[in-house]
């Protein structure tokens, strides 16, 4: 492989000599350099290190470029960043970092290529290419990070002690890259993550559920899972995924473990769906599970009501872990309350009135929740995978004839407020609530149809119930 190639872009040759311009030395690091050995196609991200200052050589280069772009300057952090065509390129100056054992915040000095390499998180992310026009597209790779890559080893060029104290959320990202790329963490970091796996408390919400969402955002979300739980990181931000493990055993009767199968589930879904909240919904299907589990002799273990336990606990775990309080909460919250309805509804003989509730009850969500009910069969019985796959077949076809003839999915009352205030004369009162209700369940039921002149026959009815007088239209 010619590492030249990867400088092909004329971007590398205008930071080149923009560097030889100000006489300082520069290089691409990282990110950049390890997916292009990977051939993971072109990192858009590009980190550029300059020996000196890297927010003067982000200005010099910012100068060549079309359209000048703006130089971003994080002067807190002595970086620069500008935005070119598609990517993103980060300038900084090498630097030497070293940490004290009471403070999180490194004293940072100027330093060589050398020492900025040491101070990176891994050998694959260590790797650097020369910008010098004499040198240019050369390889620096103190570490071997280059065999690294090739044996796919994920491993940290000083001691792991040390690179995962300086920075605890590396230890996550180890994982996540493990989980991208599919590689192997080193024995040794592996153990010194979980000497260190405390350290995360000192580490923000943001940044660890950034790397939460990539790791669930692979292919096999369940290999990021189990590392997070082997180290004991995944007991310190999501304890309660972890309360789900174990089998428990009364009188002969055991039930399944429902972590593993949680992960299973989540694995199932991964390779139907790169909807990234669907996943969590799947993640969090089962966690109102470990607080209602029960045993009765005569029903064994069950987990009643876990759906709403674990939709209450969905918000607050969204809310602990800083995420979002909006419109994605509230979809994975309601899938986790819906999670068996489909479920009971493929047991029984399926009406088309509970079809009709369910349809209702998840909106435009239905699909998202068929979806997710599908991964949670992790039977290894074939013919019982068989019989409960061709349910949930039979229960989507009935949900298409319901739609079809009902229309319920973005159900929109067929008599309005308005109406029902002009017709009895009256102002807005709980009447108006209760006559609205009697019209959606009987639709719900199916005694009339979703239609405005036989809502409005009821609403009459209804009215009259109440001792109401109609001023018909
Ligand atoms: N880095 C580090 N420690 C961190 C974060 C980043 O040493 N906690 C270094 C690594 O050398 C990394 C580079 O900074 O390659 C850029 O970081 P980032 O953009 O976060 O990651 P990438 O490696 O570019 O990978 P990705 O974009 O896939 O996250």
């Amino acid at each position: 492989m010619n590492l030249k190639h990867a400088l092909e872009p004329d971007i590398f040759r205008i930071i080149s000599e923009s560097a030889t311009r100000l006489q300082t030395n520069a290089y691409v690091i990282g990110g950049f350099v390890r997916d292009f050995i990977l051939e993971r196609g072109m990192h858009k991200d590009i980190d550029v290190v300059a020996v000196g200052s890297g927010i003067e050589l982000a200005r010099e280069v910012a100068g060549q470029l079309d359209g000048q772009p703006k130089v971003q300057v994080f002067k807190t952090y002595g970086t620069a960043m500008i935005r070119h065509l598609d990517m993103e390129i980060e300038f900084v100056g090498a630097r030497k970092e070293s940490y004290t054992k009471d403070s999180r915040n490194p004293i940072v000095e100027t330093g060589t290529l050398e020492d900025d390499q040491n101070r990176r998180d891994f050998t694959i992310n260590a790797l650097a290419l020369d910008l010098d026009t004499h040198r240019f597209g050369d390889l620096l790779d103190p570490f071997d990070g280059l065999s690294d890559l090739k044996n796919k080893i994920i491993r940290t060029p000083l001691d792991p002690d040390i690179t995962f104290s300086d920075d605890p959320l590396r230890m996550l990202r180890a994982i996540r890259f493990a989980s991208q790329l599919d590689f192997t963490i080193h024995p040794e970091a592996l153990k010194a993550i979980s000497t260190n796996s405390h350290r995360i408390d000192i580490i923000t919400e943001e940044r660890i559920v950034d790397e939460v969402h990539k790791i669930i955002s692979c292919p096999k979300p369940s290999t990021g899972f189990l590392l997070m739980d082997q180290t004991g990181l995944l007991d310190r931000f999501l304890p309660e995924l972890t309360a789900l493990k174990g089998i428990d055993e009364i009188e002969g009767q055991r039930h399944k473990d429902n972590f593993y199968h949680t992960l299973e589930v989540v694995d199932n879904i991964s390779k139907n769906t790169d909807n990234v909240w669907l996943r969590w919904a799947a993640l969090l299907h089962d966690i109102g599970k470990a607080p209602t589990k029960r045993f009765n002799k005569k029903a064994g273990w069950t987990f009643h009501g876990h759906e709403f336990e674990g939709s209450k606990m969905v918000y607050r775990l969204f809310k602990r872990l800083k995420m979002p309080l909006n419109e994605k909460m509230k979809y994975v919250r309601n899938l986790v309350l819906l999670s068996s309805r489909p479920i009971a509804l493929s047991d029984d003989i399926v009406t088309d009135s509970a079809v009709r509730r369910l349809i209702f009850d998840a909106g435009e969500h239905i699909d998202d929740l068929m979806t997710m009910c599908e991964a949670d069969i992790t039977t290894k019985n074939e013919k019982k995978y068989k019989k409960y796959l061709n349910n949930f077949k039979l229960v989507r076809q009935k949900m298409v004839e319901v739609e079809e003839r009902d229309h319920i999915r973005n159900f929109q009352p067929p008599v309005s407020g308005e109406l029902i205030m002009e017709t009895f004369k009256m102002k807005p009162s709980k009447e108006i609530g209760v006559i609205k209700e009697a019209i959606k369940e009987a639709i719900l039921d199916g005694k009339i149809p979703n239609e405005f002149e036989a809502a409005y026959q009821l609403m009459l009815e209804e009215g009259k119930k109440l001792g109401l007088i109609a001023h018909e239209r």
